[in-house]
């Protein structure tokens, strides 16, 4: 859904789309963050209206003026106390999910959701050496892509198309370097090695600023990992800064992805730090990619059109394509 980072103090409240639901996730007046369906429980009103702010002590529908605390609790209902047998305690706003990653919010709506800890298994503590929870977020863009959102997963996991559709790129990341460290499931991908003199993935090849985290380990500090995180989320880590994205599906045709860059918090103070020499190789390097997936995408209209086999260079697609398929009940 984002990051923690955006809602520091009690009242900040960001709204998020998510499988056709509106969720408010916010901080309430007692620090914690939790996650609410967008309605009333009077008449279903959709209760907030921005996609980001900050509440004062409660939030008050807009149609009759019921009134939930930020924890949620029905404390104004009026004309309601005339109602025989009505108790407020009956009416909170509905919970959703709410879990925190590395710096990140994931919300589930589903009534039973499994636990995070348990879905989300094979990543916790896997990345602690970044140090990503302390980041700070240096640049957000939005892109509109026209093109299904499996195409926008499916492009990110490979870089057998690195040499044709970025030659910049596949002089710093050779795509045949590196290895893959999650092969199966819901969270696919590995690491990259980045070409000497090169220091990082940038324009200029070299640090825009501290290394994510001092303590990191040498091996890393000359590493670039890409991992694709079911179901909306792609991770890039890099030494000296972390690139994610938020996948959302609009329509079959349609995706918006949101992508943010993360810094070390102290880097600002660094006389190293350039910001834009991370932003632009990878503002160049993403507008490639829309480029092409939506030609793909004109493609894969076609009444002639079949998905060709893959090559070994593409075994994480092929792994994606393959959980797809699992969780949607075909294999
Ligand atoms: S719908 Fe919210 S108060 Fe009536
Ligand atoms: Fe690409």
């Amino acid at each position: 859904m984002g990051r923690v980072s955006s809602l520091p103090e009690p009242g900040d409240y960001i709204v998020r789309e998510i499988a056709g639901e509106s969720i408010v996730i916010l901080r309430d007046k007692n620090g914690a963050l939790r996650a609410f369906f967008n309605i009333c429980r009077h008449r279903g009103t959709r209760l907030c209206r921005e996609e980001s702010g900050r509440l004062g002590a409660t939030i008050q529908c807009s149609y009759h003026a019921w009134t939930y605390s930020t924890d949620g609790r029905l404390v104004g209902a009026p004309h309601m106390q005339e109602v025989e047998g009505f108790d407020k305690a009956d009416y909170p706003l509905h919970e959703a999910a709410l879990a925190e990653w590395e710096g990140f919010l994931f919300v589930n709506v589903a009534d039973d959701p499994s636990p995070f800890e348990k879905a989300w298994g094979p990543l916790i503590g896997r990345f602690a050496r970044f140090g990503l929870p302390k980041l700070a977020v240096g640049h957000r863009v939005m892109y509109d892509v026209n093109a299904n959102w499996k195409l926008v997963f499916q492009n990110y996991s490979e870089c057998l198309h690195c040499p044709t559709i970025h030659p910049k790129l596949a002089t710093v990341l050779p795509y045949q370097s590196g290895a893959n460290d999650l092969t199966e499931g819901p969270y696919l991908g590995g690491y990259m090695e980045i070409l000497a003199p090169n220091a990082s993935a940038t324009i200029s090849g070299r640090a825009c600023g501290l290394p994510v985290n001092p303590e990191m380990g040498a091996e890393d500090m000359h590493r670039a990992f890409y991992y694709t995180l079911m179901p909306n989320m792609l991770l890039s880590l890099h030494p000296d800064y972390v690139n994610y994205y938020m996948v959302w599906p609009v329509t079959a045709e349609r995706t918006i992805v949101e992508s943010e860059w993360l810094f070390h918090s102290d880097s600002r103070k660094h006389p190293a730090y350039n910001p834009e020499d991370a932003i632009q190789f990878w503002e160049t390097t993403n507008r490639q990619d829309w480029d092409i997936i939506e030609r793909s995408q004109l493609g894969i209209r076609s009444r002639r059109y079949e998905p060709g086999p893959y090559s070994a260079r593409e075994s994480i697609p092929a792994a994606w394509d393959h959980e797809y398929l699992r969780q949607m009940g075909r294999v």
